[in-house]
């Protein structure tokens, strides 16, 4: 994996919750044939699912890694995308390219544990960076996730502690400063809705932080002492060398951010480290896996 961290921009890789799915159970007979393939397939599992999310990035990782296809099933396609089945230093894994943004990841993610026996998931990918303290190359594997675009987009006189986690006010970004007001108003972050085996039937709980698990997280603790390869080759090299972090925070939205005061506005008030379209919504379908008996 070293090699593929060494050559994407700011690599995002997110860590999550162990678990125990129970394969799928028989489907229509126009799907026998899948079916088949996937209880054989199951037999010989549990896997590692790993997700990215666009086509840079899975050429970044094929290239990279040594992956070894499953000599009889290399792959198997399902609702359009390709699962591809095979080994990574010997560790079983599934790995599945999903598209961007949150339906893609959370709709991948659910497939993957609804069909395969895996035993957690690997999301990785590019992320944009909101810390000063990281830069190109670097990698970070947050302990915490949140969904920052889950708006109350509020009118300028709203009324205040309602129960959003934190406010924009628009009216502070104002050129020339003026008096700060601004009819675009606040937009108020607001919380997910989970829904989980072990809560209250029809009765989710309200939440911000989606958290890695810890045990993976200590896994991933081990990482900090890789070292990062600066050069891809003798003329393409990072300023400096890259590192890896354990344990910031992130944020997903269905926001490519690419602006500055909405870059510092995310960092100072949930203290955010990088921004990216999946990876909240992977982790919350790990957090309640549907789970077919
Ligand atoms: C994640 O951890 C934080 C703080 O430890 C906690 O407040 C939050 O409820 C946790 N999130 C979930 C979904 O359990
Ligand atoms: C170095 O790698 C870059 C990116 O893959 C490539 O465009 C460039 O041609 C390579 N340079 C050399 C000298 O191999
Ligand atoms: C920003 O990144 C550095 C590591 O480069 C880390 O020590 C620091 O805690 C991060 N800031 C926040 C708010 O997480």
């Amino acid at each position: 994996m070293d090699h593929t961290l060494s050559l994407l921009p700011f690599l995002f890789i997110i860590i999550i919750s162990s678990f125990h799915v129970l394969p799928v159970s028989p489907t229509p007979s126009h799907k026998l044939k899948s079916a088949t393939t996937i209880r054989k397939l199951n037999r010989g599992g549990p896997y590692i699912g790993l997700v990215t999310v666009i086509a840079t990035e899975e050429n970044a990782f094929l290239r990279s890694v040594d992956f070894r296809p499953d000599p009889t099933h290399p792959f198997l396609d399902l609702s359009g995308r390709r699962f591809r089945i095979g080994k990574i230093h010997g560790k079983k894994v599934v790995y599945v390219r999903c598209g961007r943004g949150m339906v893609n990841g959370a709709a991948a993610t659910q497939q993957m544990i609804d069909v395969f026996n895996v035993k957690g998931i690997v999301h990785f990918g590019i992320a944009g960076n909101m810390n000063n303290s990281m830069s190109i190359g670097d990698v970070s594997i947050p302990k915490q996730i949140t969904n920052a675009g889950l708006w109350d987009w509020l009118n300028p006189d709203k009324v205040k502690g309602v129960e959003d986690i934190a406010y924009l006010d628009v009216g502070n970004y104002n050129v020339p400063k003026g008096d700060g007001d601004n009819e675009l108003g606040s937009i108020g972050y607001n919380y997910e809705q989970l829904y989980s085996v072990t809560g209250h039937i029809n009765a989710p709980q309200n939440v911000f932080w989606i958290n890695t698990t810890q045990e993976w997280l200590h896994l991933a603790a081990d990482l900090e002492k890789m070292e990062l390869s600066q050069c891809v080759n003798a003329s393409l090299c990072l300023p400096k060398k890259p590192k890896l972090v354990v344990g910031l925070k992130a944020a997903t939205a269905y926001i490519f951010v690419d602006n500055a005061a909405y870059r510092n506005f995310l960092y100072d008030t949930f203290g955010v480290s990088s921004s990216d379209m999946e990876s909240s919504a992977v982790a919350m379908v790990i957090l309640n896996p549907l789970i077919f008996t």
